[in-house]
């Protein structure tokens, strides 16, 4: 199958006045249509920057970055750890808000946003605000909202860390069926490697800063499982304790 993106060589500096932060350096990975490839790597290792990057947000310092197969670029949604609703619009205002903001409110771009309200249990919360919403419900506006406006690729940074545990494994299940029934492509950044282990059918992992990949792992679980089944599959414990040992061991200079 043919990459949908292909990051070759990325090496990403920060110029500020004062210094230089070399963020990525040597980065290269590649993403196929329908994979869901989490990203974990310690703390301020550069993956922010990363999504950052294949956003288009900012260009890349050398490297390259290639979208699909004919270089067609994509415009991918972003999903955040805070959900960035609009505390005094109701829930469909701020569904509909990202269409009106990127030039799109369409009749039939409409229609979808409303179809994905409605199939995905917030036709009653429509006129409801934000705050009348539990932090999972709310996460399911937040990823509503971005789907709304069809991104082939969605970039979810940390979008779970800010729930209670509880909520953060429904909340997973949750996102995993709406990504996988919309036939979506998804990079999740986590600090969890549970979470990558239970989302994802790849999981790379960074070195500290500047950003290199250290390993990539294949995750090979029966594809009907949700997220909760797959951590209580026997190849789970072992995996966890794979990429636990790739990320204490420390990065050869
Ligand atoms: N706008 C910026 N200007 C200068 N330096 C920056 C900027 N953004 C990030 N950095 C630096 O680049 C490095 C990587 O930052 P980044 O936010 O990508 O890390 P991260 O892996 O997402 O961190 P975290 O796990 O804390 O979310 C850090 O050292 C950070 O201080
Ligand atoms: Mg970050």
């Amino acid at each position: 199958m043919e990459n949908l993106l292909e990051l070759k060589n990325i090496k990403l500096i920060y110029h500020s006045p004062k210094s230089e932060t070399l963020a990525i350096d040597d980065l290269s990975f590649s993403i196929k249509a329908g994979d869901f490839v989490s990203i974990v790597g310690p703390s301020g290792c550069g993956k922010t920057t990363i999504l950052s990057l294949v956003a288009s947000l900012m260009k890349p310092t050398s490297g390259e970055i290639i979208y699909g197969a004919k270089d067609k670029s994509i415009a991918p949604g972003y999903m955040f750890q805070r959900d960035n609703l609009f505390e005094w619009l109701n829930i469909w205002k701020n569904v509909s808000l990202g269409l009106s903001f990127k030039h799109r409110k369409t009749k039939e771009n409409v229609a979808y946003a409303k179809n994905l309200v409605e199939k995905y249990g917030l036709k009653d919360f429509m006129k409801h605000y934000p705050s009348e919403l539990s932090g999972g419900m709310r996460q399911r506006v937040a990823l509503i909202r971005t789907l709304s406006l069809r991104p082939e690729l969605l970039l979810l940074d940390e979008p779970f860390s800010a729930l209670d545990y509880q909520t953060r494994l429904a909340v997973q299940d949750d996102v995993f069926n709406i990504i996988k029934s919309e036939k979506k492509t998804a990079i999740l950044v986590t600090h969890d490697i549970s979470e990558a282990i239970a989302m994802s059918n790849k999981v790379i992992v960074l070195s500290s800063r500047p950003a290199k990949v250290k390993k990539i792992f294949d995750i090979d679980f029966d594809p009907s499982l949700t997220p909760f089944e797959r951590r209580k599959q026997d190849n789970f414990q072992p995996l966890y304790d794979l990429i636990w040992g790739e990320l204490q061991c420390k990065d050869i200079p």
